[in-house]
């Protein structure tokens, strides 16, 4: 199912701004890849680039990196002595993204660390201003616990794909990540420590931000 009809996504591309020329050149060799679709789309990056402007983050966490897209667009935006924290299970993936971030004028603000964020995210002190959760679906809400904690007081957590294509409306399919995100968003929204907003952008959107005292 197509969470956005694709000629309103074509519309919504045609009236988002389009990448920088080094962004460009990432999408276009992710573009190349097994798994092309994994690559943050346009309008979602956008999005992210808003909230590190809105939020004026100086320290951002991403939980899969992939080739480095969304990485490298939201650097640019980050103040000379910001930090974006990247994790990679993928070492062919994360070959990918430091090759582009050591040509990139904004890749020494970027921290890429290899290995299962499940382990890595034990080794990172926060705090963050926005945090993107983009790795493997099962582990939303172990994802979810370990930021929390990491994020700062005017911060933002944006989850991806939370509408998995529409599946998790569908009763019939009960795949583990299927599984997991319904679990995630429904023990998100019953959480009384955040307030929270899925977005039927790209193929779902769920932010989340602490609930004002
Ligand atoms: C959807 S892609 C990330 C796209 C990227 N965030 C972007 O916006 O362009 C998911 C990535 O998470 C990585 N991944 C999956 N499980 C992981 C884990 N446990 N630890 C770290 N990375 C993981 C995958 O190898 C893959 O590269």
């Amino acid at each position: 199912m197509d969470i956005v009809d694709p000629q309103i996504e074509n519309y919504a591309i045609a009236h988002t701004t389009a990448p920088r020329d080094e962004v460009a050149a990432l999408r276009a060799e992710a573009a190349t890849l097994p798994v092309p679709e994994m690559a943050g789309g346009l309008v979602e990056v956008k999005l992210l680039e808003a909230l590190v402007v809105a939020t004026r983050a100086s320290r951002v966490l991403e939980i899969g990196t992939f080739a480095g897209v969304t990485a490298l667009s939201l650097a640019a935006l980050l103040p000379e002595d910001g930090e974006l924290v990247t994790l990679e299970i993928d070492p062919e993936n994360a070959a990918i993204a430091r090759r582009h971030f050591a040509t990139s004028p904004h890749g020494a603000r970027i921290r890429l660390i290899e290995g299962d964020a499940r382990e890595s995210l034990a080794t990172i002190d926060g705090p963050f201003e926005l945090v993107w959760i983009d790795a493997w679906k099962p582990d939303y809400g172990f994802y979810y616990d370990a930021v929390l904690p990491k994020l700062a007081e005017h911060g933002v957590i944006v989850a991806d794909n939370v509408l998995r294509s529409g599946d998790v409306i569908d009763p019939r399919v009960n795949d583990a990540s299927t599984v997991s995100l319904r679990r995630f968003a429904d023990d998100v929204e019953a959480d009384p420590r955040v307030d929270n907003a899925l977005l039927t952008v790209a193929d779902g959107l769920l932010v989340i931000w602490k609930r004002p005292s």
